[in-house]
């Protein structure tokens, strides 16, 4: 039997980014929304239009610009919100106006002041106004897992009455849990009248760490859309994790028997593009895309998975483009693999930019053993970056010996030999760092690059 669809909806680019020290500019959310776009999310919410006029922009050139997938802008239930929304998206392939409006009794009457029958009124004004516009309209009531579930149903009935197309049910402050989430979702589903022609949709914040879990709760009990951020960034304690809901789809099909569109391949390139973008790090330990994820550091686990990763890996490193570390980069590298690991970083690079790149790794390769990924990263920014920049992202770097099995990327650990900084040369910021040589006009070339030239 087809397994259900589930549809990805991804808003790294609005609540992700509402995150504290996650804002993006538009250049940096459209090059994220591509990335978006390579690793097959179903629709991307590119922002919050009436917000600024940076984020009015990025929903415009991403609606513009990214035709696959479809395109979400978030906005309240109000006129100019809706209007504004609509003139960044009507330009898209595949427009979806996103409502929303509080109906929790603690937000009607301290928040927006508006008694239940107000609230059912503007929700549904709101919806034939944006129906208007555009045919695929979504409508959240916020706070919906504290809202009386009779009320709830009632707002949900009225919102489809005027051509809401998908009704996502927030759990804005991260308060439900599985069980009951799952519960609320059968209710919706029982009693809402022509639900079945209407997608419901999750949208979990991780307040108590279990976004994941009423995620897949929801999904269990009917939903067929999440929502959801790379690496679970978010406001506050962050949202549902992508990553996470893919790969327990992907890993248990026996107990979540649904597809999903994601290549799960493009995972890690979109995690590592997301930090890079941001420089908020990954946690270490975070599922499927921490650096440790897939670091085996014990002698007993580290023999199992010499023997067979089956031991102790539930799914390849590879499944979700995580970079082979026993392909370590070193100075003995070809082009091929600089730009297979660039690639898998999230950077895709014309012949000339590689060749820049390539020089300068080679050179960097010279001094190190190890080329790392966080290096390649410093490497790659920099050749973008005007020569001469005070704000290196790394620390000299020291020689590194891996110390893990099968680690994606291993902290350096000190050789005995002092350590050397990178480059060696004249070079230095304004801090004293050494920086990579560049010039545009011609590029002085090693022995060792004229030697792996073609390679
Ligand atoms: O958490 C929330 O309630 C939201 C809505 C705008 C969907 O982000
Ligand atoms: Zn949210």
């Amino acid at each position: 039997m087809e397994q259900p669809r589930i549809t990805i909806f991804d808003t790294t680019l609005r609540d992700g980014e509402q995150s504290p020290g996650c804002s993006m500019n538009v250049g940096e959310k459209l090059r994220l929304a591509q990335q978006l776009d390579r690793l097959g999310v179903d629709v991307i919410e590119a922002g919050f239009p009436i917000a600024s006029d940076g984020d009015f922009e990025a929903v415009r050139s991403i609606a513009a610009s990214v035709r696959r997938p479809i395109t979400a802008g978030l906005a309240r239930a109000r006129v100019e919100d809706i209007d504004r929304a609509w003139q960044a998206l009507q330009e898209g392939e595949r427009p979806r106006i996103h409502v929303f409006l509080a109906t929790s009794d603690i937000h009607l009457q301290y928040k927006l002041r508006i008694t239940r029958d107000q609230c059912v009124e503007q929700a549904r004004e709101a919806i034939r106004l944006a129906k208007s516009l555009c045919n695929d309209i979504e409508f959240s009531p916020e706070d919906a897992t504290r809202t009386d579930p009779d009320f709830l149903c009632r707002v949900l009935e009225a919102v489809m009455q005027e051509g809401a197309t998908t009704l996502n049910i927030p759990d804005t402050v991260g308060y439900t849990i599985p069980s009951e989430f799952a519960e609320l979702i059968t209710t919706i589903r029982r009693r809402v009248k022509g639900i079945e022609n209407v997608v419901i949709s999750a949208h979990c914040h991780n307040d108590l760490g279990m976004a994941v879990a009423n995620a897949l709760a929801a999904v269990s009990a009917g939903a067929r859309q999440v929502e959801c951020t790379i690496n679970g960034i978010g406001e506050r304690a962050g949202n549902a994790s992508l990553e996470e809901i893919v790969m327990a789809m992907r890993v248990r099909p026996d107990r979540y028997a649904y597809q999903t569109g994601v290549v799960s391949e493009q995972i890690f390139a979109a995690s590592q593009m997301l930090s890079e973008i941001t420089g908020v790090p990954v946690q270490p330990n975070k599922a499927i895309t921490g650096r440790n994820a897939f670091a085996h550091e014990a002698g007993i686990h580290q023999d199992g998975v010499l023997k067979n990763p089956l031991t102790y890996e539930i799914m390849t490193p590879k499944s979700v483009g995580v970079p082979d570390s026993k392909l370590v980069l070193g100075k003995h590298s070809g082009r091929h693999a600089l730009s297979m690991r660039c690639e898998q970083l999230g950077y895709q690079f014309d012949r000339r930019a590689l060749d820049d790149i390539y020089r300068r790794f080679v050179r960097l390769a010279d001094k190190i053993k190890h080329v790392e990924d966080h290096h390649l990263l410093e490497l790659i920014r920099d050749t973008h970056k005007p020569s001469g920049s005070a704000t290196p992202l790394i620390e000299p770097i020291v020689p590194v010996q891996a110390a893990v099995v099968n680690a994606p990327a291993v902290e350096p650990a000190p050789e005995p030999e002092p350590a050397k900084p990178f480059p060696v040369g004249p070079q230095t910021n304004a801090f004293g760092v050494p920086l990579p040589v560049h010039s545009d006009s011609h590029h002085e070339q090693t022995q060792q690059e004229d030697y792996l030239w073609g390679v």
